[in-house]
C-alpha cells in the first residue's frame, strides 16, 4: 500500500512540539503533557492526520504499556526529528499513568478514510477467522492489552504490521501464528477492512 503523505504532518507537529519539549520533561502538570500530545495526535487524541494514530478511547492499561514500551525502546520509533521514543524518554511512571488515564477518558473519534469495498469484504473474512477472537467486533473494542483497529489510520496499521513481521515490534505469542498464516494480499485486505469503519 502506498502512503505518500507520511512525513509532512510529522514535520509540522515536530515544530509545534519543540516548543513544549522542555516544559514537558520537568513539569508534573498533566495539562501541559497532554497538550504536547495533541500537537500530533489531535485534540483528545482524535487524530485527523493520515500517519498519526488516534489514541483517545484506548484503555489506560494499553496506553501506559505502549508508552513504557516506547520509553524502553521495545517498540520501534520512526526516524523523524521528534518521535515517540523521544516524547516519553524523560517521563516518570506517574507522568505515564496520568497521561494514559486522560486519553482513556476521551472518545475514539474516527475520520472517514478512502478504502476499497471489495478488499474490505475480503479483509472482514480474514479478520473473522484469525483476529476477531482477540480484536473483537472488528477490532472496535479497546481492551486492557490491545488498542482499536476499526477506523484506526490505515498507514499506521500498515506500518505496525510491517514492524511485527520484520521482528521490530514484539508480537503477542498467540497472534504470531495468525500473522504468519497470512498471504501477501491478506494484509492489504485487512487494512482496507479496518479503514472501512466510519
Ligand atoms: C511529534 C509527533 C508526536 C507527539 C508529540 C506524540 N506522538 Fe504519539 N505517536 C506519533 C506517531 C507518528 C505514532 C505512530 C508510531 C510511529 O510512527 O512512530 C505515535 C504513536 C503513539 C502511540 C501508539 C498507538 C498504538 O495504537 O499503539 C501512543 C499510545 C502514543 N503515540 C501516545 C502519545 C502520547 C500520550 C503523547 C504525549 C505525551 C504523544 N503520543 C505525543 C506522533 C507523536
Ligand atoms: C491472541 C490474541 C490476538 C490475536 C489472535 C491477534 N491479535 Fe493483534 N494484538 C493482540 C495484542 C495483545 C496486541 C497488542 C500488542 C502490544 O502492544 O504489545 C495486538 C496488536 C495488534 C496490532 C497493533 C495495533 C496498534 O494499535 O498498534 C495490529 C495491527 C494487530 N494486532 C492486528 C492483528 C491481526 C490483523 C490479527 C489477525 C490476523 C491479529 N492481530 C490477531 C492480540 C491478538
Amino acid at each position: 500500500m502506498k502512503t505518500p503523505h507520511i512525513g509532512y504532518a510529522l514535520l509540522a507537529c515536530s515544530a509545534l512540539f519543540g516548543l513544549s519539549l522542555s516544559t514537558a520533561a520537568s513539569a508534573a502538570d498533566v495539562t501541559k503533557l497532554v497538550e504536547s500530545c495533541a500537537s500530533c495526535h489531535g485534540k483528545g487524541g482524535a487524530s485527523t492526520e493520515l500517519d498519526v494514530p488516534i489514541i483517545g478511547g484506548y484503555s489506560a492499561e494499553y496506553l501506559s504499556g505502549s508508552l513504557k514500551a516506547y520509553k524502553d525502546k521495545e517498540r520501534p520509533c520512526k526516524d523523524t526529528k521528534i518521535d515517540m521514543c523521544q516524547v516519553v524518554k524523560d517521563f516518570s511512571d506517574n507522568d505515564i499513568k496520568q497521561v494514559a488515564e486522560y486519553f482513556a477518558e476521551q472518545k475514539f473519534v474516527r475520520t472517514p478514510q478512502k478504502f476499497d469495498a471489495v478488499l474490505a469484504r475480503k479483509g472482514k473474512a480474514i479478520h473473522d477467522k484469525g483476529c476477531e477472537k482477540c480484536h473483537s467486533e472488528g477490532g472496535s473494542v479497546a481492551s486492557d492489552d490491545a488498542g482499536i483497529l476499526a477506523g484506526q489510520k490505515m498507514a499506521y496499521l500498515d506500518e505496525q504490521l510491517k514492524f511485527f513481521n520484520e521482528g521490530k515490534r514484539p508480537i503477542p505469542k498467540k497472534m504470531k501464528p495468525k500473522l504468519e498464516a497470512l498471504g501477501k494480499g491478506d494484509i492489504e485486505a485487512l487494512i482496507h477492512y479496518y479503514g472501512s469503519f466510519k
